[in-house]
């Protein structure tokens, strides 16, 4: 079945990565910047949207100009350091950075981060610019954890991948973005699938469409296009008779939090995958960096899952989504005028369903509360 939807090798013209990076600091003369790759107007357009101070970028993170867990740790962490580079109060800015989203623990991480190194510095008689210098130098430093990770990441999953599917041939299913659109190096489960894309192991990359804002659609289907990858896309709706056909080897996916008892939240619709998963005896199989963990969540139902706006589900916006984060939507209604919509963007998977996860720190499964937690002091070098 998955030849008949193969591209031919015309069809996949490997561009590589975006010209674009997901983010970078700029200073220009008229005063530093954070410069961001509109991920709205993908994949039709790879255009700059420009962040002056922490309320602009806070609007792109809630229109998912910028989104994706690792990502919005590190443009928090730049954000607070942008308020503290133009005399902005950094406090301020800290918090609504943190609270500009409530489920991916990664964003009050990054504001948290660059806020304490912006106080420690004060702390420790720096001035003012001295005292941003310090938030940016933690945001930087977290910038290139995060690419570190990533690599890292790709590798155990890669190896994961090999001891439970010897021979290569892989037919990975995804959902959502994880690719170098969310992250300082070239993603999570996307990541491991390049890897293993690059080793020659990947025979299809399955892409879950992922309504109702489509980021494997516009997102991984493009980061999956410009690396040359073997992929077809499918509605989320079909990975259901694509299990039944025995089409799929694993199930990769990110997170947005990660509990202390190893529920992970992550984009709605990962959940069901993880049911379909364990029915079909396929791996179900999560990446995500340590500082996606959140010991202070003890467990699933204590995860904050952001609810989202009606009318990204009852209207549809064309071409490219451009108006995702608007209040009246704007788009061709495909639901009567006054329909409400049930539209979390999240939900939440019981670790008894994650065959495994894959953590910078190495691979724990089975998941429990215990492996959480030596994750952690792993990392912390404990
Ligand atoms: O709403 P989004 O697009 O920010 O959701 C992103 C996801 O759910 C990703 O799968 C998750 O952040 C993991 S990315 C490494």
């Amino acid at each position: 079945m998955a030849d008949q939807y193969a591209q031919s090798s015309e069809d996949i013209r490997p561009t590589g990565i975006p010209a674009i990076p997901a983010i970078r600091w700029d200073e220009p003369p008229e005063g530093p910047v954070l410069v961001l790759l509109d991920q709205t107007r993908l994949p039709g357009e790879e255009s700059e949207l420009v962040c002056t101070d922490a309320q602009a970028l806070v609007e792109a993170i809630r229109t998912l100009a910028v989104r994706g867990a690792p990502l919005l740790g590190i443009a928090a962490a730049y954000g607070v350091a942008l308020a503290a580079a133009r005399g902005f109060d950094v406090d301020e800015a800290a918090d609504s950075l943190a609270g500009a989203r409530p489920t991916a623990v990664n964003l009050a991480y990054g504001a948290r981060r660059a806020q304490a190194a912006y106080r420690t510095a004060v702390v420790d008689g720096a001035g003012p610019e001295r005292a941003a210098g310090a938030a940016l130098e933690a945001a930087r430093a977290l910038h290139a954890e995060d690419a570190r990770a990533s690599a890292k990441m790709a590798a155990h999953g890669l190896a994961l991948l090999e001891e439970l599917l010897p021979g290569g041939g892989h037919r990975i299913l995804t959902h959502c973005n994880t690719g170098a659109l969310v992250s300082g190096g070239e993603g999570t489960a996307f990541a491991v699938a390049l890897k293993s894309h690059r080793a020659g192991s990947l025979r299809r990359l399955w892409v879950d469409e992922t309504r109702p804002l489509l980021q494997g659609a516009r997102l991984t289907a493009y980061e999956a296009a410009r690396n040359g990858m073997a992929y077809t896309l499918l509605t989320d709706n079909a990975a259901g008779s694509l299990f039944a056909a025995g089409e799929v080897d694993a199930v990769l996916i990110g997170a947005d939090r990660i509990a202390a008892d190893g529920s992970v939240a992550n984009k709605v619709g990962s959940y069901p995958l993880a049911v379909l998963a364990r029915y079909h005896h396929v791996p179900f199989i999560v990446v995500a960096p340590v500082t996606t963990v959140d010991l202070d969540t003890p467990d699933g139902a204590s995860i904050e899952v952001e609810q989202r706006a009606s009318h990204e589900v009852t209207e549809v916006t064309a071409p490219h989504v451009p108006v995702l984060g608007m209040e009246a939507g704007g788009g061709i209604p495909v639901a009567p005028l006054g329909t409400q919509a049930y539209n979390p963007a999240f939900d939440v998977t019981p670790p008894e369903l994650v065959t495994a996860i894959v953590t910078e720190e190495g691979v724990l499964s089975p998941v429990t509360a215990e492996g959480v937690a030596g994750l952690c002091a792993e990392s912390r070098g404990g």
